[in-house]
């Protein structure tokens, strides 16, 4: 079992930016947890973390025959970025959205996903343990 896990804009920073809201814990920290879980399954992780949104897309379509399912917190583009949301549609590969922090608790203009429609389903507001549970359950649905 292969997955993708990208990580929009900003995410570089975790750990440093507003450790208030994102923790204090790095993005390294994520994918070195992210790589012990997929141990258990003797899978393979890739991880790319972009600030550019072609570069996001570039990787969602790699994606395609690579890997077999995509964990993606798109950042700031969840909110906007209809063609994030046409490149996952797209490849047709299951994918899970993962937001750190409860983004329906905070500005109004966070509580709107457009990549929401295209995707298995999301994970909000768990801090950094979403995405394990992300992984978790993309995992056994992909092997289903
Ligand atoms: C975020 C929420 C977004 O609104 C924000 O722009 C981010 C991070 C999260 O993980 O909580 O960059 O996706």
């Amino acid at each position: 079992i292969s997955v993708l896990l990208l990580n929009g804009p900003n995410l570089n920073l975790l750990g440093k930016r507003e450790p208030e809201v994102y923790g204090h814990e790095t993005l390294q920290d994520v994918v070195k947890r992210l790589e012990k879980v997929m141990e258990e399954w003797d899978g393979d992780l890739e991880h790319c973390q972009s600030n550019h949104e072609g570069d996001l897309i570039d990787a969602i379509h790699r994606a395609k025959g690579v890997h077999q399912g995509i964990i993606i917190n798109p950042g700031a583009f969840t909110h906007y970025s209809y063609a994030l949301r046409d490149a996952i549609a797209a490849v047709e590969l299951p994918t899970i959205e993962v937001h750190i922090s409860n983004v329906h608790a905070r500005e109004s203009f966070r509580h709107h996903s457009v990549i929401a429609p295209v995707v298995i389903g999301q994970i909000v507001g768990l801090g950094i343990d979403g995405y394990e549970w992300a992984l978790r359950s993309l995992v056994n649905k992909i092997k289903k």
